[in-house]
C-alpha cells in the first residue's frame, strides 16, 4: 500500500491555501507534514521494508523560510514508525518492491459526495502507477480506511472531546457577547479568538452564524448581517483540535428571550433530537432511520400549523412534505473528516460517533432553527458528547441574561 499527503493548494499569483492532510495517512501515521508518503508491504521479504515513512529532508533553506520539519527521529516517535527516510529514496525502495508484488492498493477519495476538479496528489500517484506498472493488480484502499475509521479508538475519541470542550467555552462566551446590534461576524470572531487561543487548530468548517431568515440558507457563511431584536441566531459553528472536529449548532434569541413561536419551533425540533438519540441505535440502518425521522418530523410540522393531515395522507411518498422544512439528512459520522468516510449502508455499530441535527426551516416566517450533538454509539445507550453544552430554553435564556 502506498499512501500520499495531500497537495498544497495554490490560490493566485503565489498564495497557497493552508496546508491540510490526507486524513487517510494522518490517520494511519499521525503525520501532519506535506510531501509524506508511508509504504505499507506487510509480507516484504525483508522485514526492513515492511513499514516505512519517507518525508521531506529539510535543509537551511527550507529552515529559513518555512521554519521547522520534522527529523527523522520526531517522525519516528510520532507515527511509530521505526524505518523513516528522506523523500529521495522512496523511488529506490518503491522500485524494488514493486519488483516483489503483484498486487498494489492506492487511495482515492470515494467520498459519495465529493466533488473533485482538480487532480489530486493520489490520482497522480494512481494515474503514475496504472502508466509504469501495467501490469501490476491496482486495488482501492478507500473501502478499507472507511471501514477501519467508522469505529472510533480512544485516541480519536480523546482529541474529538477536548475539540467539543473547547466548542463549548466558545458557545458559552457567545451568550454572553450576542446582543442585538452585533455583526454576525463579530460572533464569529469571539468564537475565533476563543478556538484559537486554547490550541484548536481553528474552526472544523466554514462557521454558519445566521441570523433571522438567514438560517434558512443552509451553507449561509458570509455571516455578514447584523443580529437584529425580535429575531433567532443560528449557529453552527465547531472547533478543529488534533484535526478531529466538532460539529455543534443552537439557536438562541438575539435579546435573550425567544418569542412563544420561536420556542414552539425549538421545542419540536429539541423533541426530535432527543427522540433521534433513541433511535441510531447499533442494528440501525441510515436509509430507514431517515424515514423514521421524516415521519417524526412530518408530526411536529403538523402540529406547527405549517403541514396539513389530509395533505400528508396524500402525499407522494418518494416526494414527503416534510421536506419542504426539512430538506437535509439527520446523522453523518465524525472524526477527522467533519461529514467523515464510512459505509452508510452497512449497519451502525457500538463505537462510532455520529451526528444528529434536525431543523425546521420556516422562510415564509423568516425562522430557522437548527440543533446539533454529536454522540458515541453505545452498546446499551448512546453516550452525548454535548451533554454539558447548553441547549435547554431555559439555561439558554438565563445565561444570556445573566449579569456580566
Ligand atoms: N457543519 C456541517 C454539518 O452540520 O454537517
Ligand atoms: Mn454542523
Ligand atoms: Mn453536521
Amino acid at each position: 500500500m502506498v499512501l500520499t499527503a495531500n497537495d498544497v493548494l495554490p490560490t493566485n499569483a503565489d498564495g497557497t491555501m493552508g496546508f491540510v492532510q490526507n486524513s487517510d495517512l494522518f490517520y494511519l501515521s499521525g503525520i501532519d507534514q506535506e510531501e509524506t508518503l508511508l509504504l505499507l508491504f506487510p509480507d516484504a521479504p525483508d522485514p526492513k521494508q515492511r513499514e516505512m515513512l519517507f518525508v521531506r529532508e529539510t535543509n537551511e533553506h527550507i529552515a529559513i523560510w518555512e521554519g521547522q520539519k520534522l527529523t527523522q527521529e520526531e517522525a519516528r516517535e510520532r507515527s511509530g514508525i521505526q524505518r523513516v527516510h528522506w523523500l529521495q529514496d522512496f523511488e529506490t525502495h518503491f522500485r524494488q518492491l514493486m519488483c516483489q508484488c503483484s498486487q498494489v492498493y492506492l487511495n482515492s477519495n470515494e467520498h459519495p459526495r465529493a466533488v473533485i476538479q482538480t487532480e489530486s496528489r493520489e490520482m497522480r500517484l494512481a494515474l503514475r502507477v496504472r502508466r509504469e506498472y501495467p501490469l501490476h493488480d491496482v486495488r482501492r484502499l478507500a473501502p478499507l480506511m472507511h471501514e477501519l475509521r467508522r469505529v472510533k479508538q480512544p485516541a480519536e475519541l480523546g482529541a474529538l472531546s477536548e475539540a467539543i470542550r473547547i466548542t463549548e467555552d466558545g458557545f458559552r462566551r457567545l451568550l454572553r457577547f450576542v446582543k442585538p446590534g452585533v455583526y454576525e461576524f463579530e460572533v464569529e470572531a469571539e468564537l475565533a479568538h476563543e478556538f484559537i487561543r486554547q490550541r484548536a487548530r481553528g474552526f472544523a468548517y466554514l462557521p454558519i452564524i445566521a441570523s433571522g431568515a438567514n438560517g434558512c440558507v443552509l451553507h449561509y457563511n458570509t455571516n455578514h448581517c447584523e443580529c437584529r431584536d425580535g429575531e433567532m441566531l443560528l449557529l453552527d459553528v465547531a472547533a478543529c483540535y488534533g484535526n478531529y472536529n466538532a460539529d455543534l449548532t443552537r439557536t438562541i434569541p438575539v435579546n435573550g428571550r425567544y418569542t412563544q413561536r420561536q420556542r414552539q419551533v425549538y421545542e419540536a425540533v429539541l423533541r426530535v433530537m432527543r427522540e433521534c438519540n433513541q433511535m441510531l441505535r447499533p442494528g440501525v440502518i441510515l436509509r430507514e432511520y431517515q424515514e423514521e425521522v421524516g415521519k417524526l418530523m412530518t408530526s411536529e410540522l403538523i402540529g406547527l400549523g405549517l403541514l396539513d393531515r389530509d395533505a400528508v395522507e396524500k402525499q407522494d411518498p418518494e416526494k414527503p412534505l416534510f421536506k419542504k422544512y426539512f430538506p437535509h439528512g439527520t446523522s453523518h459520522h465524525l472524526g477527522i473528516d467533519v461529514h467523515d468516510v464510512g459505509q452508510t449502508w452497512l449497519p451502525v455499530q457500538e463505537g462510532m460517533v455520529f451526528t444528529i441535527e434536525p431543523g425546521i426551516y420556516i422562510r415564509e416566517e423568516g425562522l430557522a432553527v437548527r440543533l446539533e450533538n454529536n454522540y458515541l454509539i453505545g452498546a446499551d445507550r448512546n453516550t452525548d458528547l454535548m451533554a454539558s453544552i447548553p441547549i435547554e430554553v431555559e439555561e439558554i435564556e438565563e445565561l444570556m441574561n445573566a449579569a456580566h
